[in-house]
């Protein structure tokens, strides 16, 4: 029996995959086509598939041509995958020519002539750039604009107060005007992604999210670690059961290099910690253990009295099955670690965990731990557009971050400005 074996993304399954799947069944007698995942895809430039893994799968799938499906998630898998399955043949399109000749040694290596005049990018193509507008100075709209370059259907698009000629805009103002800010866009009909918090109560965040519901357009909570995928298959790991029941969540977030905690610094127009570094820091604690906590208690260590700035300030919460901390900081330094302890075992996110391509899962009997690793591009946010760009593509308009943790973030900083806390 000859075995052959082929790779590609399949987005939008256009009748030039179909061909090279025939083509390559043709070659042998079973065919074995290999997905790429998003993740690895990344990894070679190729951002904002429109369809996600699973919707690819299914499209090769229903072609009928492929006798075995397999996801391909890494660099190097092609030479494990040729010899665990004992190919005979490697194909793939005359876009590849000499690429792939290193596979020589283990297989025959055949090149297909590629179908001229069609291809996923072109049809992603055809469909309307999305044109999305920052509001708000500094390093974040930097870094969000340079990250825009790297996602396919998206483009920045410089835009004034009035935000005309924009479809969507990043807001990274003072967290102070992010809720006039976010209203002001979508009165505009703009769809929005905002620094978290979006708002400094509960009530102007709940106002804000029925507002973009009754205008249709997407609003979401701009927490970059939310969309890194390390982060994202810790949630998975850490809710699969792997390490028992989730007794506690202990997350560090701490930064000195704004100059905050410089002795003649001014803080009027600088984030105090409880809003540049709580959001994230209180993500893993809402997305794993739920929003209702049984209580909470808030102990801070003040910079600025009068500005309610705070240098130093630590959240605990006791949930009815588990407790939670958060210790944020802008005037303090800590390991920025995060730990999720199980009843099993405990996930570990090294320092800074918030930006992190890798995690482990380790357990008493030291021979049972596993690590995760996990491409990062772009410190997360080049995923951030991605998503907000999907979530503004189709019907649903979800988003990472849910309407229930914006709040639930915008609770906890509504609390902190009313002082409800002990000082120290
Ligand atoms: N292919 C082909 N003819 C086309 C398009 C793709 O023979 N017109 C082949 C590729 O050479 C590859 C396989 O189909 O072997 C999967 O290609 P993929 O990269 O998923 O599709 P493209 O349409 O080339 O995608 P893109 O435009 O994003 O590069």
């Amino acid at each position: 029996m000859v075995k052959v074996i082929t790779y590609g993304t399949y987005d939008l399954l256009h009748y030039g995959h179909i061909r090279l799947l025939e083509r390559a069944k043709a070659l042998g007698d079973y065919l074995i086509v290999g997905v790429t995942s998003d993740d690895y895809d990344k990894s070679r430039g190729k951002i904002n598939n429109q369809q996600s893994l699973m919707e690819r799968v299914a499209a090769v799938k229903a072609t009928g041509l492929a006798d075995e499906i397999i996801v391909e998630e890494y660099e190097g898998q092609k030479i494990d995958d040729i010899r665990r399955y004992d190919i005979d043949i490697f194909t793939v399109g005359s876009d590849w020519v000499g690429k792939f000749d290193y596979l020589k040694e283990f297989c025959k290596v055949v090149y297909l002539p590629r179908t001229e005049g069609i291809s996923s990018s072109e049809i992603r193509a055809e469909k309307r750039k999305l044109l999305i507008g920052t509001v708000g100075k500094g390093t974040l709209c930097k870094k969000f604009i340079r990250e825009t370059e790297f996602v396919n259907g998206v483009e920045y698009k410089p835009c004034g107060k009035s935000l005309e000629g924009v479809d969507a805009v990043y807001i990274a103002t003072h967290p102070k005007y992010h809720y006039e800010d976010v209203k002001h866009a979508l009165e505009k009909g703009k769809h929005v992604i905002c620094e978290s918090p979006i708002a400094m109560t509960t009530e102007q965040c709940r106002e804000l999210i029925a507002l973009a519901k009754e205008k249709n357009l997407v609003l979401t909570d701009a927490i970059k670690t939310a969309y890194s995928t390390a982060y994202s298959r810790l949630l998975v790991v850490a809710k699969s059961g792997r390490i028992g029941d989730i007794v506690s969540v202990d997350s560090v977030c701490t930064s000195l290099s704004d100059g905050a905690a410089m002795p003649d610094a001014d803080l009027t127009n600088k984030q105090n910690s409880i809003c540049a570094w709580g959001p994230t820091a209180l993500l893993p604690i809402f997305q794993l253990l739920g929003t209702n906590c049984r209580s909470k208690s808030i102990v801070t260590k003040l910079l600025d009295e009068e500005l309610n700035f705070d240098g130093f300030t630590k959240i605990d919460f006791v949930f009815d099955q588990a407790v939670a901390s958060a210790k944020i900081a802008k005037a303090a330094k800590a390991e920025g670690e995060l730990i999720i302890t199980g009843t099993k075992g405990y996930i570990y996110v090294p320092a800074p965990w918030w930006k992190t391509d890798y995690f482990e899962v380790r357990f008493e009997n030291q021979t049972e731990n596993k690590r995760y690793f996990y491409q990062l591009d772009g410190e997360g946010i080049r995923y951030e557009i991605v998503l907000f760009a999907k979530a503004i593509a189709s019907d649903q308009k979800n988003s990472y971050v849910s309407t229930e943790i914006s709040e639930a973030i915008c609770s906890i900083v509504e609390s902190f400005n009313r002082r409800e806390y002990t000082t120290l």
